[in-house]
């Protein structure tokens, strides 16, 4: 995919540099991806013929998921803020001969204007309320669009989980200890800090009882939540066999640099040599230690 037309940052990430370019790695992803899924659907309670809502539907994981359950009476609606990936979605669409049944809208998850009150019977979103500022409208728009007795299934990480005590401050990165070089470590870090500050960025600046109380006050009732954490011996992703190099083009999320370019800026040419050859091999041993959490919410209208 290198080389190809240039896309938007959402879809860049999506389609690239969410495993950098490596097929091996995006496997890897979508192994993993595959039964959370399943699970969001299943919570989602599907019955033939509906109209569902997928909420920031990327390249449409989850959307393509439902039109499957959903069956020949079913719709879905793929809505996100990334016109190249609405693109992709509808162009996978007409491939696999099911565009009659889709729809797609250009439209920021905490303003649905576009779709009418009490039109959809199922809203669905994984991964993409950690990108919205405005949680709480955000539920109050799932609320207004869904009919009564309409659903909404969610899954999102919980990323503050990782963050409380894991830092480069601490002689920690990427879970491996870099006390030895911890200065260069703790400049690699202010990279992505200076981007995503812990206290404000939308993707750290919440956790589940956070969700749980904006679904409730948006006026859902028989609202479910189930939280998981992990804390793991090595990075269950990397024993995958993430190597090295894919680990240097690969970035955590559209907003932030891969670990090539973040040492490129913070570090000089014989930093990253002294960094490298520190990290390098706890990364390939995969010593360190896997912190992450996550929640999948379910509730009715
Ligand atoms: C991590 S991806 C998840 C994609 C898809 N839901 C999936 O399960 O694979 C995040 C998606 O959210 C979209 N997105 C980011 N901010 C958004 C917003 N404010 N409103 C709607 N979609 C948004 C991005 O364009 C991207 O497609």
């Amino acid at each position: 995919m290198t080389g190809g037309p240039v896309r938007d940052r959402w879809a860049e990430w999506l389609l690239e540099r969410r495993h950098g370019g490596d097929p091996e790695d995006l496997k890897t992803t979508m192994d993993f991806l595959a039964p959370v899924r399943d699970r969001v659907l299943r919570n989602a309670a599907l019955m033939g013929g509906e109209t569902l809502l997928d909420v920031g539907a990327g390249d449409g994981l989850i959307a393509f998921g439902a039109l499957e359950l959903l069956g020949e009476g079913g719709h879905v609606i793929f809505s996100d803020i990334s016109r190249d990936l609405l693109d992709h979605s509808r162009s996978l669409a007409r491939q696999m001969g099911v565009l009659d049944r889709c729809e797609f809208v250009h439209a920021s998850a905490d303003d649905l204007s576009v779709l009418e009150e009490a039109s959809i019977d199922v809203v669905t979103t994984r991964s993409v309320l950690i990108y919205v500022k405005n949680k709480r409208r955000t539920f109050e728009e799932f609320h207004r669009v869904l009919k009564p007795g309409g659903r909404l299934s969610i899954f999102e990480p919980i990323n503050r989980f990782n963050t409380v005590d894991w830092s480069s401050e601490s002689g920690i990165y990427l879970g491996h200890d870099v006390t030895p070089v911890k200065d260069l470590a703790v400049r690699v870090q202010a990279i992505y800090e200076r981007i995503q500050p812990r206290e404000t960025d939308p993707m750290l600046d919440f956790d589940e009882r956070d969700l749980l109380a904006h679904s409730e006050e948006a006026g859902f009732g028989g609202v479910h939540l189930e939280y998981e954490a992990n804390i793991t011996h090595g990075n269950p992703y990397l024993s995958e066999g993430r190597g090295w190099e894919t680990l240097l083009k690969t970035s955590g999320n559209p907003k932030i640099p891969t670990l090539e370019e973040a040492m490129n800026e913070a570090l000089t040419a014989e930093e990253i040599e002294g960094f490298t050859a520190h990290l390098r091999p706890l990364v390939e041993r995969n010593e360190g230690k896997g912190m992450s959490a996550h929640a999948y919410l379910w509730a009715v209208k």
